[in-house]
C-alpha cells in the first residue's frame, strides 16, 4: 500500500535504530544522538551528537561526556525518550532492558491500535486524526511536538530552543487564532511524507498587499528559520 511505503522513508519512521547495541535516535534529518546502556538500570545519552553539518555538542549538555539516565528516576526520562520515539508501549526486563514493540513513529502511534481494522478493515474501528480541528491537532501532534500553553503556564518566547515546539508557537498566530479551526498541522503538512510542506498562504491570502514576493518565499519572512545552535535550525510556526 502507497502509504506503507511513503511513511517507511519517513522522518517519523526512522526517529529511532539500533546498531550494534547502541540506540539512535533521530532519523538524521537534522541530527541523530546515540544512547546506549551502560549498566542494568542506567543508560547514557552520549555527549556527541551526529549533525547533518558534523559532530557536535549534545543540546542540552554542558561537556561531551554524556548525561546518565537511571531507569528508576522518578521523572522516568529515559523511557520518555523511548516513550515518544518508538510505537506501541515499552517493555523492560533486567535482561534485555527497554525494548520498544515498533521502532520509530508508526502507523499505530497516530491511528490507535489496530488489530481489528485489520481483522475487518472499515474507516469506523481505526482512529482517524484528520477529523480533528485545529486545536484537536495541535493537541494530538503536540502529545510529542509540546501541546500548546494551557492557561497561566508561561512560555519564554525569547527563548530559541523553544521554537521546536511547533503547536506551541503556532497556536499563538492570528491565521490560526482568527480562522476557526481551518489552520491545523496538515493543512501544511503530511505526516507520511518525508519532508513534506505545502505552501497553503494563497488558501486564505490571495492577495497580500505585497503580491510582487514570489509565493515560494513567504515563509522567508513570516516563519523564519531560527538556529538555537550552530547546529540546528527549526521554523518559526508563530506566524507574524
Ligand atoms: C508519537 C510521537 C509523535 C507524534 C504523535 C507526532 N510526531 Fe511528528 N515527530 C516525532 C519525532 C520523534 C520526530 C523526529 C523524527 C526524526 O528523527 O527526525 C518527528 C518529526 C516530525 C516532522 C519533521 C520531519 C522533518 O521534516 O524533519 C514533522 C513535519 C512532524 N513530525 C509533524 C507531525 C504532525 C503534523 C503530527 C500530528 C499529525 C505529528 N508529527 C505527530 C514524533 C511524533
Ligand atoms: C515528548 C516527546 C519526546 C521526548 C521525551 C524525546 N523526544 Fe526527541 N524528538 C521529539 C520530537 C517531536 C522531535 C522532532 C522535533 C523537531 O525536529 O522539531 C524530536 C527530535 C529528536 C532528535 C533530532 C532528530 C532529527 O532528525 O533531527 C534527536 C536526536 C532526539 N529527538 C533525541 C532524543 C533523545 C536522546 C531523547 C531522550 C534523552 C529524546 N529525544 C526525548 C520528541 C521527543
Ligand atoms: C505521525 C502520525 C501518523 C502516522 C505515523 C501515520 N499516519 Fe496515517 N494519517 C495521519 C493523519 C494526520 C492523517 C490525515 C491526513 C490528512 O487528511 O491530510 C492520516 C491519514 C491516513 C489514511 C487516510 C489517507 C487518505 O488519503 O484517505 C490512511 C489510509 C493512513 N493514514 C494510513 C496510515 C498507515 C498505514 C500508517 C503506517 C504505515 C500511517 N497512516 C502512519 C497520521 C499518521
Ligand atoms: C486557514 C487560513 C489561513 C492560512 C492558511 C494562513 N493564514 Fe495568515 N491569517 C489568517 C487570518 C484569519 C489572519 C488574521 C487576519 C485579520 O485579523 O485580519 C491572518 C493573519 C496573517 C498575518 C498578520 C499577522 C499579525 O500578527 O498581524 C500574516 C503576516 C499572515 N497571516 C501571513 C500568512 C502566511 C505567510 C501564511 C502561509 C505560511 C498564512 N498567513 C496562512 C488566516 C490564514
Ligand atoms: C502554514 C504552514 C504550516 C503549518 C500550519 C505547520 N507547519 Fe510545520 N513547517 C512549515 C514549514 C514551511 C516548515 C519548514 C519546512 C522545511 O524546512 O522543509 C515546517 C517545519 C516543521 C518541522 C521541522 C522542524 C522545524 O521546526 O523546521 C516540524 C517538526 C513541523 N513543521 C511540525 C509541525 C506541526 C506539529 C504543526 C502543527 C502544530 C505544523 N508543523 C504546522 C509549515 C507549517
Ligand atoms: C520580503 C519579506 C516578505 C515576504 C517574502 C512576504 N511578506 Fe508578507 N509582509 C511582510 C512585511 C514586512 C509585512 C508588514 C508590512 C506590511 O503590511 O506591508 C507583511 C504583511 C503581510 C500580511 C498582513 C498585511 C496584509 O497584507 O494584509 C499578510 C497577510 C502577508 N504579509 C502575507 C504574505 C504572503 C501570503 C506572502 C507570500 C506570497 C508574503 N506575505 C511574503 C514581509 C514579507
Amino acid at each position: 500500500m502507497a502509504i506503507h511505503d511513503r511513511q517507511s522513508k519517513s522522518a517519523h519512521a526512522r526517529a529511532l535504530s539500533k546498531t550494534e547495541g547502541v540506540w539512535n535516535f533521530g532519523s538524521g534529518i537534522q541530527a541523530v544522538t546515540p544512547v546506549s546502556r551502560v549498566s542494568e538500570e542506567v543508560y547514557k545519552e552520549h555527549g556527541l551528537t551526529a549533525y547533518k553539518k558534523g559532530q557536535g555538542i549534545t543540546p542540552g549538555h554542558s561537556n561531551t561526556a554524556g548525561v546518565l539516565y537511571p531507569v528508576f528516576d522518578p521523572g522516568a526520562q529515559i523511557f520518555k525518550c523511548f516513550g515518544c520515539h518508538s510505537t506501541g508501549g515499552l517493555d523492560f526486563q533486567p535482561a534485555s532492558g527497554i525494548q520498544p514493540k515498533e521502532l520509530g513513529v508508526r502507523c499505530e502511534s497516530c491511528h490507535g491500535q489496530g488489530g481489528d481494522h485489520v481483522a475487518r478493515p472499515s474507516k469506523f474501528n481505526i482512529f482517524q486524526p484528520r477529523n480533528l480541528n485545529g486545536d484537536g491537532l495541535n493537541d494530538f501532534c503536540g502529545n510529542c511536538h509540546r501541546q500548546p500553553p494551557k492557561e497561566g503556564e508561561d512560555t519564554n518566547w525569547s527563548d530559541p530552543w523553544n521554537v521546536r515546539h511547533q503547536p506551541v508557537y503556532l497556536s499563538q498566530s492570528q491565521c490560526f487564532q482568527k480562522s476557526a479551526g481551518k489552520l491545523t498541522c496538515l493543512t501544511c503538512h503530511d505526516p507520511h511524507g518525508a519532508r513534506p510542506t505545502r505552501n497553503a498562504c494563497a488558501d486564505c491570502h490571495a492577495s497580500p498587499k505585497h503580491r510582487t514576493v514570489k509565493t515560494g518565499s513567504c515563509t522567508s519572512c513570516h516563519m523564519k528559520a531560527v538556529k538555537p545552535s550552530q547546529y540546528l535550525t527549526f521554523t518559526n510556526h508563530w506566524i507574524r
